[in-house]
């Protein structure tokens, strides 16, 4: 069974589907979750609902982030963002697979529960179990006052707005920054200078519009999407801050469009998925202007050697691909949280295409609240 989907209740505000309506909502929203969060005396964000004293936060050994579906893919930027912040060792790991394994809990640990709804009972069930065996568990939360966010010992609300349609995404996007905002808290409560502190608040503000920048080109994705709604299967390639957002356009692109897509680190392509290339395979290579560029770089060269289509998210041209959607750069840790919007626009355009029930996806529900 399934939570009522409750559409009718909210406005479509001249848009033709929820989706288009909530893509273009990301500005805004990403607003809102920034809103009286943002410190500058100290270069750090207050997060009033963590419950989280300074001596607690630092006594933190590992952060174990825990959700499903999109969340969890949110989960997989927060962690990486966590690491590179605030140094502490994190990860993710969907919820559903958590629940089962008996894993072993650590008081050191803090764990974070990632749900949109709040409702979704594979995260419920593994935050009861962690609580159950003395874990301290915080909520990353847009539905406020949902069951997770009752039972988590505090967290942060993503403030995404109401979201409808049953592909996430601004709160997808809303997710990432809470979690940038966390991972901001506990650098500046730890290791990172105030310079850096300031650079990522800085970074943050140019999100919203960035944001808008990206959407503005939607006319010129909705062409590419025309050329790509033929193909069969399609393969999201990316490495370390980009394979996230590769897992997260690929599920994307599955559940609206019904397209076969797989996403896998661009480092994994010459473990095996190299004999898949051929020109009736396209492949969407997410290169953002990091360290890692000229390693890219090289996989998409290996692509196009064997004959290969690609189609690339970059912050510059890139010369390897037949196309590029350029996106505005930010700092190197928040780019994740920006890379994967115009394949929303893709997504949602290759569903249009086709035909598909945009809002609705067969066999989909918004939230699952059942085993
Ligand atoms: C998102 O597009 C999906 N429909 C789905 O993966 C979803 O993210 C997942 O079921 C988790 O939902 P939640 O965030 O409400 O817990």
């Amino acid at each position: 069974t399934t939570v009522e989907w409750e559409a009718a209740s909210y406005d479509m505000g001249g848009h033709d589907t929820y989706m288009h309506k909530e893509i273009h909502e990301q500005a805004d929203a990403v607003d809102r979750v920034l809103r009286g969060r943002i410190d500058e005396r100290f270069s750090t964000v207050h997060l009033g609902g963590l419950n989280l004293d300074a001596r607690e936060a630092r006594r933190i050994r590992r952060v174990k982030i825990l959700g499903c579906g999109t969340s969890y893919h949110a989960g997989m930027i927060g962690a990486q963002m966590i690491e590179e912040l605030a140094r502490i060792p994190a990860d993710a790991e969907p919820a559903s697979e958590f629940r089962y394994r008996n894993a072993v809990v650590d008081p050191d640990t803090l764990y974070v529960a990632v749900s949109q709804s709040g409702e979704t009972y594979d995260v419920l069930a593994a935050v009861q179990e962690l609580k159950r065996k003395g874990a301290r568990v915080l909520g990353v939360v847009n539905v406020v006052g949902s069951a997770i966010a009752r039972e988590a010992d505090g967290g942060i609300y993503v403030h995404a707005g109401p979201e409808v349609c049953v592909v996430s995404t601004k709160c997808f996007t809303n997710t990432t920054v809470a979690f940038a905002l966390l991972a901001l808290h506990l650098g500046r409560t730890r290791d990172l200078s105030v310079r850096d502190g300031k650079r990522i608040i800085e970074g943050l503000r140019r999100l919203p519009a960035q944001i808008t920048e990206i959407l503005d080109q939607e006319q010129e994705i909705e062409k590419l999407a025309a050329r790509y709604a033929e193909a069969r299967s399609m393969l999201f390639i990316g490495r370390v801050r980009g394979y996230p957002v590769a897992r997260e356009a690929s599920l994307k692109l599955k559940e609206v469009s019904y397209i076969h897509a797989e996403a896998y680190p661009a480092s994994e392509l010459k473990h095996g998925p190299l004999a898949l290339i051929e020109p009736a395979l396209p492949t969407v290579a997410i290169v953002p202007d990091d360290d890692l560029l000229e390693k890219n770089r090289a996989a998409m060269e290996e692509i196009k050697a064997r004959s290969g289509r690609i189609m690339a998210v970059a912050h510059q041209h890139q010369e390897k691909a037949d196309e590029t959607i350029v996106v505005p750069k930010n700092e190197d840790e928040l780019d994740p949280i920006l890379m994967g919007i115009p394949l929303q626009l893709l997504a949602y355009h290759t569903a249009l295409a086709l035909g598909r029930d945009i809002d609705k996806p067969r066999n989909l529900a918004k939230s699952v609240t059942v085993e």
